[in-house]
């Protein structure tokens, strides 16, 4: 079953547009350091025109399964993004090997404190599972236990640390559906 949006019991994720709001959002999201803590370089974005980019590459990620997606109440308030997508090994690591999936959650400090990642995330690894990917891993920066403990509500288990992936240090986390 192939389909971008997915309705819970308390939010909508859909496909991310280039409509003024979502793009304003996301820019709102992104330029605070607290949200970018732990993202990568930590650099904050500064020039609304990234959101484009970064939208249009999300657009060519989606593919009914894999995405990233926007996170909304019922009546339409953003809250963030879920993210399901091919994770780069890091130099060296991968040996041949086909990419692992991700999962991932950027949510709006408005929104946190509230279960919605939670609640968003357990919907797109249910989704993943069903539609045969086997094995899915969530990496946080160590320090990011607020991003630790979605993964384990969502049923995640702890794996240690792992240099795997984007040539850094992060813990890992991991899904194994039944066979
Ligand atoms: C990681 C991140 C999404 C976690 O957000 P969060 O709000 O803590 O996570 P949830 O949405 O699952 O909410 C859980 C909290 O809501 C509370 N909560 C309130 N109502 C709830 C409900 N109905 N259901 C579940 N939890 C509820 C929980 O008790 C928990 O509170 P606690 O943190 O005080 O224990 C958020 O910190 C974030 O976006 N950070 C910036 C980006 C980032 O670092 N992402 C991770 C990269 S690896």
């Amino acid at each position: 079953m192939r389909r971008t949006r997915l309705d819970t019991e308390r939010l909508v994720l859909r496909e991310w547009t280039r409509s003024d709001d979502d793009r304003a959002f996301l820019f709102d999201m992104y330029r605070r350091a607290e949200v970018r803590q732990y993202l990568g370089n930590g650099r904050v974005m500064t020039d609304p025109a990234e959101v484009d980019a970064t939208i249009d590459r999300w657009t060519s990620l989606a593919d009914g399964i894999l995405g990233v997606r926007a996170v909304e109440t019922r009546d339409g308030r953003r809250l963030g993004s879920v993210l399901l997508k091919h994770i780069p090994w890091s130099v060296g690591a991968g040996d041949g090997r086909p990419e692992d999936i991700e999962i991932g959650w950027h949510f709006h400090p408005d929104a946190w404190g509230s279960g919605y990642a939670t609640e968003a995330a357990a919907a797109v690894l249910a989704l993943a599972h069903e539609n045969g990917i086997r094995t899915i891993v969530a990496v946080t920066n160590p320090a990011n236990t607020a991003s630790g403990a979605v993964a384990q509500r969502i049923g995640l288990r702890p794996a240690g640390e792992t240099a795997d992936y984007y040539d850094t240090t992060c813990a890992l986390y991991v899904s194994e559906a039944d066979a």
